[in-house]
């Protein structure tokens, strides 16, 4: 296959949904009727969906041949074991805990091992992860390297964490650090990777002063991958050996099987640590359910067993990769501020490079999001001062970035989709000059971003 340039989709198409064409009055009728919040559309109104990678994925013919194996016993049941296998195969981990997706992990972990006045580090923590250590009255500290927040920063592993802001945290405030976190690919800071040897600084300051090290590993096989592609030492290694490595330089991990599980639904949390797994499971039974289903339907592991062998795939991997840095490319070479390179699941358009006369208070990234809808029926997610930028005491300040993820869904869109997206952000960006800022109308105190209301604000 050498010869061939063209990195193709390693699957064909066995069944297809359509997509609804609208006009761009009826898509301003449509965001005005949801308060100017694209998590509030029907997502018929929607053309092209790139609000998330999470849940939204294709799944093989194996994985829905796999449904109907699925073993509904309340306990005990055949599926469990089989996702149980599979992801110990992976992770190393004794314990294994299924939950319905990644933030109920990350909820039964951060309420049985957090206490008010503590501290979580991590390279960025994604917004649930960041909510779930606030909820407990605990802090979430962001300790990614510096080119990490510098959108336009060239650096093959953008997500790694800052070892020595991580040691200097732990050296003045150890005893008020319960565990030390990694998110692999950096969701929040562009889906960026982290290499091994990071982890493995990581691994040795844990060790040093004693502290748990759990991966979030929502997308550990993009991750690996990176790594394989950019790291020495690591091109002849196989992205599951690549991933059993990271694995095994944490004690355990939260993840959401609706990204690198390759489903549409499910999760686990896994770890090594006895007492604390008892807790947990306990905590399981109280609100997922009993530990062999976690919230999950028998017909859901087998999915999500199936996935995870199906995304250390080299052939997946190479596309995936492929076709996210595809679309980066395009808009950089159109000139369009994007976060490079691209992350491993989505493109980050710098909202707040693209429309430096709206301050980050008036929301850039949601006057960019709003756009891509209104002009082509695109839907991305701001990533900025909306999601990160209300503090526990109610005060506001502009997040360390206001950017526009377009993440792509696994296995769903081709080519021409993505240069049917490339089209439309291109034309936003033609027409900045006349983009408007909003005001929030309305908006709860917790994860403000998913149902705020907002108001555009007059020209
Ligand atoms: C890095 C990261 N951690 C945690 C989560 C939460 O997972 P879930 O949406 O399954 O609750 C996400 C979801 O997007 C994520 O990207």
């Amino acid at each position: 296959m050498k010869p061939f340039r063209t990195i193709i989709e390693p699957f064909r198409i066995k069944s297809v949904e359509p997509l609804r064409f609208t006009h761009r009055e009826e898509r301003v009728a449509a965001l005005s009727e949801a308060g100017w919040n694209v998590f509030r559309l029907h997502a018929d109104d929607v053309l092209i969906d790139l609000l998330t990678d999470s849940g939204t994925g294709a799944m093989s013919s194996a994985q829905w041949g796999a449904l109907i194996q699925g073993d509904e016993s309340y306990a005990g049941s055949r599926s469990f074991y089989r996702f149980r296998d599979v992801v110990q195969d992976l992770t190393g981990y004794k314990h294994i805990i299924p939950t319905h997706q990644g933030r109920a992990a990350e909820r039964i972990l951060f309420h049985t091992v957090l206490s008010p006045g503590q501290v979580v580090p991590n390279n960025n923590h994604f917004d649930t992860t960041r909510a779930n250590i606030e909820v407990e009255e605990a802090e979430a500290r962001d300790l990614v390297i510096p080119e990490g927040k510098v959108p336009a920063a060239l650096h093959p592993f953008k997500g790694n964490m800052d070892l020595q802001a991580l040691e200097k945290t732990l050296a003045k405030e150890g005893d008020r650090v319960p565990l030390v976190m990694v998110t692999v690919t950096n969701n929040s800071g562009g889906g960026q990777p982290v290499s091994m040897e990071n982890l493995r600084g990581v691994r040795a300051l844990c060790d040093r002063y004693r502290k748990p090290f759990f991966l979030d590993a929502c997308r550990f096989a993009e991750n690996s991958y990176f790594v394989k592609l950019r790291e020495p030492g690591y091109g002849g290694k196989t992205p599951k050996e690549i991933a059993k490595e990271m694995f095994s330089l944490a004690d355990g991990c939260t993840m959401s099987a609706k990204k690198d599980g390759l489903a549409n639904i499910g999760g686990f949390l896994a770890m090594n640590d006895d007492r604390w797994a008892e807790s947990c499971r306990n905590l399981l039974i109280l609100t997922e359910g009993f530990p062999t289903y976690g919230g999950l339907a028998g017909y859901d592991l087998e999915a999500i067993a199936r996935g995870l062998e199906e995304v250390v795939e080299e052939p997946y991997l190479r596309y995936r990769l492929r076709s996210t840095a595809y679309l980066e490319e395009k808009l950089d070479a159109a000139g369009v501020p994007t976060i490079r390179p691209a992350g491993g699941h989505a493109v980050y358009l710098d909202a707040r490079a693209l429309l430096p006369r709206i301050p980050p208070l008036s929301y850039p990234g949601i006057a960019l999001a709003n756009a891509l809808y209104v002009e082509g029926g695109v839907r991305g997610v701001e990533i900025g001062t909306v999601m990160f930028g209300l503090h526990p005491d109610g005060s506001e300040t502009p997040a360390a970035m206001d950017l526009v993820r377009l993440a792509i869904p696994r296995r769903v869109y081709t080519q021409s989709h993505i240069d049917y997206v490339a089209e439309v952000v291109l034309l936003v960006a033609a027409k900045k000059e006349t983009l408007r800022g909003y005001r929030i109308a309305s908006a709860p105190k917790v994860l403000r971003h998913f149902t705020a209301t907002f108001e555009p604000l007059p020209a």
